[in-house]
């Protein structure tokens, strides 16, 4: 039962979006209305609110940590076994893909799995976002480094995890993040994809 209750929470936790949450705070549109239409730090950027995209990037990162670092806790003091850290995982990643306070229409993910490592492993995390922000300098494109950091992460993973159940679950969310980047896979392939900070691909 608590393990239930702790899933649904970290899935109400991860339904948090912080697009929408910075967004209000500093009055800007909604961002599923500009841009890429993505609840995500990348697309407040657009706006030319820095302050607004880092405080996306930090609260979507930080609700993955937290989920894990709870789930930890009380796997600990509870006996829950590593189930509750996976399932709460897994659920704050599918709160924010899926959010229920947002009509199950979230993000693609990027910034609450780099928590979610965090939380599993720092070293795997560190190393993911190494991945994502050495491709981010040569190529300016959000998206493409997020797709390499989430195919490279399974094999961090695999490396540095000692626990079978966590190295699946770092599979999961790599493969959900890379299906909710089917239309930024599709602008890559047609060359058309925009860079950093800039609201069109020109
Ligand atoms: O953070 C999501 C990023 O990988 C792509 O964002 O707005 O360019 O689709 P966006």
């Amino acid at each position: 039962m608590v393990t239930i209750i702790l899933i649904i929470a970290a899935y109400l936790l991860g339904s948090v979006s912080f697009a929408v949450v910075a967004s209000w705070l500093f009055k800007l549109p909604d961002p599923r209305s500009y841009g890429s239409g993505n609840p995500g730090a990348t697309n407040v950027l657009r706006t030319g609110k820095k302050a607004a995209a880092i405080i996306t990037l930090l609260g979507d990162a930080g609700k993955g940590w937290l989920a894990v670092v709870i789930a930890r806790y009380w796997s600990n003091t509870e006996g829950l076994g590593n189930e509750v850290i996976a399932g709460m995982a897994l659920a704050v990643f599918l709160g924010h893909l899926f959010p229920i306070f947002l009509r199950f229409k979230g993000g693609k993910g990027v910034a609450t799995s780099a928590g979610v490592l965090l939380g599993l492993n720092p070293w795997l995390g560190l190393l993911t976002i190494l991945t994502w922000l050495v491709v981010a300098l040569v190529s300016r494109i959000s998206s493409l480094s997020a797709l390499l950091a989430a195919l490279l992460a399974p094999v961090y993973a695999y490396f540095l995890l000692e626990q079978e159940i966590f190295v699946l679950t770092v599979l999961l969310l790599s493969a959900l993040l890379i299906i909710k980047h089917h239309s930024n896979i599709a602008n890559l392939l047609a060359g058309k994809e925009t860079k950093i900070g800039k609201s069109s691909s020109s």
